[in-house]
């Protein structure tokens, strides 16, 4: 798959001192009294031009509240007054406990469910606004827990094809994105297997390849390796973590594993309908003792070293990988 829009716009609008060298473009992000604000980085390759810029808003979330009506026909008050905003190019964790209302959160995102108040926009558009949500929906595609749900063709590459083919995308340009597509989950020598006789993961990854085949900005997935064993969960968030750390694609990951989350850039925590937290995976991961009290988990990495610290072993604070720990105990 070539390179994603986000590596090879023209910049100069965004008011930049240079524009021209963009070959390296990295997030970092300000950690100042909780607060984080993305500010992409782009410079060349010897460093002689170097410029920062607040990154572009892919999807912006603003009071927005959402209210289901259960079977009996009482509300159900899912989100509550949430503001968040997903940065171009990023790669944000959504963690909180069951029912916290991640999921219709994330639904939100390309029009699966459309605000009760408050606004969600996509690039700018809004998804109350019936005339955005074809366009919305082909720039944010949408991964769920489930592979079996996700298949629809009974050979690899037919199901990648499905979707563009339903965009009535010309066949020769079909074929080319379903090259790609496979290629860019590592399965294209899978093309021409049956789907069901797949691993999980690879199910996953063929999933996440019928959407990549959509040419998306942005990928929403919903517990994508709730349903997998230990190696296909590293083979699908290794997957997407390449796609967007090599094709710019901005990635939404809902999970209830804690390790994955850290390697996100930024973790938006959720409770009871309400955005509780945000901030980085180190900022979040830090405050084990109130990630716990709110039922949730936090890293191994990050649990041993507050407890060695709380017994008085001088660890430096942000610890949140096993290879950081690792590297600590080994000094
Ligand atoms: N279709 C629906 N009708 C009524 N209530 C719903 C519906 N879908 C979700 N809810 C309720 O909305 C709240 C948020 O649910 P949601 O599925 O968004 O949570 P979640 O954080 O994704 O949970 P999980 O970790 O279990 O996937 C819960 O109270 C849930 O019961
Ligand atoms: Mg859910």
């Amino acid at each position: 798959m070539g390179k994603r829009d986000t590596k090879q716009r023209n910049i100069s609008h965004l008011g930049k001192k240079e524009v021209g060298c963009r070959e390296e473009q990295k997030i970092s992000y300000q950690e100042e009294a909780g607060n984080t604000k993305p500010i992409q980085t782009i410079k060349n390759s010897d460093s002689s031009c170097e410029y920062k810029i607040d990154k572009e808003v892919m999807i912006d979330v603003s009071h927005m509240s959402h209210v289901y009506t259960d079977e009996m026909g009482n509300p159900v008050h899912a989100l509550k007054d949430v503001d968040v905003t997903i940065y171009k190019g990023e790669f944000v964790a959504i963690i909180g406990t069951n029912g916290s209302g991640k999921s219709t959160l994330a639904k939100h995102f390309n029009v699966l469910l459309t605000p009760s108040e408050g606004t969600v926009k996509v690039l700018g558009m809004d998804t109350q606004d019936p005339a955005h949500i074809w366009d919305i929906r082909q720039h944010v595609g949408m991964v769920f827990q489930n592979p079996d749900n996700q298949i629809v063709a009974a050979v690899v590459e037919e199901d990648v094809a499905f979707g563009p083919e339903n965009l009535g995308i010309e066949p020769s340009e079909i074929r080319r994105r379903v090259d790609e597509a496979l290629k860019a989950v590592n399965m294209s020598q899978y093309a021409l297997h049956a789907p069901h006789l797949l691993s999980g993961g690879q199910k996953q990854r063929i999933a996440i390849a019928g959407v990549l085949a959509m040419k998306p900005d942005c990928i929403i997935l919903d517990e994508p390796t709730a349903m997998l064993d230990p190696r296909g969960r590293k083979e699908v968030l290794d997957t997407v973590r390449r796609l967007n750390k090599e094709e710019g694609i901005t990635v939404v990951y809902i999970t209830h594993f804690m390790e994955e989350a850290a390697v996100a850039d930024r973790i938006v925590v959720m409770k009871n309908g309400v955005k509780l937290q945000e901030g980085t995976p180190r900022q979040i991961f830090e405050q084990v003792d109130t990630l716990k009290q709110l039922g949730l988990d936090v890293p191994v990495a990050a649990e041993v070293a507050s407890e060695l610290i709380k017994r008085g072993h001088a660890l430096p604070k942000g610890i949140i990988t096993n290879e950081e720990l690792g590297d600590v105990l080994c000094r």
